[in-house]
């Protein structure tokens, strides 16, 4: 040791270094846990940390996919003001910096603000102010026609449908579908004629007109086919407000599809906030918007923003045929690598909770699959879902579950219906703010505390409202 510090110069063999921390050994993992590395593996966007291990928690459904996770869905619940919305806030900013894309469907209002609450980060990521939807329209408020030509043949009658079962509040019988069927066709054809866009009241028009042709085509009598489609055709007249512009959806999506967005942009959100909440017209819009987003949002493009038929396409096995997707000549880009979407779904029990809607969520959900396309629904508790087939499935359809702390009765029916074991019902009513249990695919992480760093603080500060902020006057201090 003293020979050592007697040398004068330092040569490289005696050249002072930090020795770079090995985390790989096992024994040195079990000595001191947080230097292990994150159980998820170390890509994705960091959420914090394992409470009872101290180990960064990273997680990423587009990385974890197919390790484990079957699928990119997530559902976040818990009581009111635990960190569910502040976590989803954070994560997607998150995501966004490794190049996803995010909408997120807004629906709560931050009453200091008189604004949605997810507007304030929407702004600092793109500088654009929220897709706002206003019962009765007017200045600056947005449409989407489910009757956009957009929205494909089969999507579209399935949407219609599901609209007039959701104001109707029932299902309709099979005389009465068949009626809707044949009336959006037509609806179709007299707009085309007329070289316009088809609306809601164009369907209900054609409901109340059936085409002789159709009647002969289904065997049916012209009075019986009208008979068949009268009811949807008031049904879509109340939802649409007929002569007087007072329906449920008036503004919001009976004219000819009006964003005044950029769907490329890096975060898209839409302003739900005015709309009543819990009523029929939250839950069809964010059906309508799921649709068109589905049909018009995800469509399979390259980073460089073409189509994958504009790309080469490179042999790679001359035996075969087989190939893969080659760079772009015009765009230089250099590999077809779709851009990964996450949808961000606020009070998600409008749609869980609805057994139409969440059957068309559940084709949605199968979809989101094959479009790189992660949902994330946001939840009280699941005593607000009902019991339905069509919730039971569309539930299964989310592989990850982040659980914040829930009161007894409630975080008993989630361990019941999750099948989770008997001990994490006691452990979930007792997480503080910010901590959550998370089960990814089979796993379960008891205590993932979610970190917040001082910059994004102010962008999920929520409860101004209940906060007794200090309102000592300046000359005081
Ligand atoms: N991990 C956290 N660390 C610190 N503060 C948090 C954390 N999570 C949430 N908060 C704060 O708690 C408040 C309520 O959070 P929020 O996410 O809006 O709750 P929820 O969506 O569950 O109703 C917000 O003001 C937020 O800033
Ligand atoms: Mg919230």
């Amino acid at each position: 040791m003293t020979d050592l510090l007697e040398v004068g110069v330092l040569t490289p063999m005696h050249e002072t270094a930090r020795r770079p921390l090995y985390t790989e050994t096992t024994t040195s993992q079990a000595l001191y846990l947080p230097i292990a590395p994150p159980t998820l593996g170390t890509e994705g966007a960091i959420i914090g940390r394992e409470l009872y291990s101290g180990k960064a928690f990273i997680y990423c459904p587009f990385s974890a996919f197919g390790d484990g996770l079957p699928g990119g869905n997530m559902i976040v619940m818990g009581d009111t003001g635990r960190g569910k919305s502040a976590l989803t806030k954070t994560y997607t900013a998150r995501q966004i910096r490794l190049g996803r894309q995010v909408v997120v469907l807004d629906t709560k209002e931050q009453k200091e603000r008189e604004e949605g609450e997810w507007a304030a980060l929407g702004r600092s990521i793109t500088g654009k102010a929220p897709v706002r939807f206003t019962p009765g329209g007017g200045a600056g408020a947005s449409c989407i026609n489910p009757m956009d030509p957009a929205i494909s043949g089969k999507r579209q009658i399935e949407l219609v449908r599901t609209i007039v079962e959701v104001g109707l509040g029932n299902r309709l019988d099979e005389f009465a579908g068949s009626a809707l069927r044949l009336a959006i066709r037509r609806a179709r054809e007299r707009a085309a004629e007329a070289a316009r866009q088809p609306v809601l009241a164009d369907v209900a028009a054609a409901l109340r007109a059936p085409d002789p042709a159709d009647a002969a085509a289904k065997q049916r009598t012209l009075d019986e086919l009208l008979a068949d489609g009268l009811e949807a055709s008031y049904v879509l007249d109340r939802l649409c407000g007929g002569q007087d512009a007072t329906g449920d959806l008036t503004g919001m999506l009976d004219g000819p599809t009006s964003i005044g967005v950029e769907l490329d942009a890096d975060m898209v959100v839409f302003d739900l906030t005015k709309v009543p909440s819990g009523g029929v017209a939250t839950t069809i819009l964010v059906a309508v918007i799921c649709t068109f987003l589905e049909e018009v949002w995800l469509r399979p493009l390259c980073e460089c923003g073409t189509a994958p038929s504009r790309h080469e396409r490179i042999v790679v096995d001359a035996d075969s045929g087989a190939w893969e997707i080659g760079p772009n000549p015009d765009s230089q880009c250099r590999r077809y690598t779709q851009r990964k979407r996450i949808l961000v779904c606020e009070e998600a029990w409008h749609i869980l909770g609805t057994p139409q809607l969440a059957a068309l969520l559940e084709k949605f959900l199968k979809f989101a699959r094959g479009y790189g396309l992660s949902c994330i629904f946001i939840v009280h508790h699941l005593s607000d879902i009902d019991d339905s087939p069509e919730t039971q499935a569309s539930l299964k359809m989310a592989d990850t579950i982040v659980i914040y702390s829930q009161k007894k009765s409630e975080a008993e029916e989630t361990v019941a219906r999750l099948g989770l074991p008997a001990w994490t019902a006691e452990h979930i009513m007792r997480l503080r703010r910010g901590i959550a249990l998370w089960k990814v695919g089979d796993v379960i992480y008891p205590g993932v505390q979610h970190l917040l760093v001082e910059a994004e603080q102010h962008l999920c500060f929520s409860s101004g409202s209940m906060t007794d902020l200090a309102t000592t006057a300046p000359d005081e201090t």
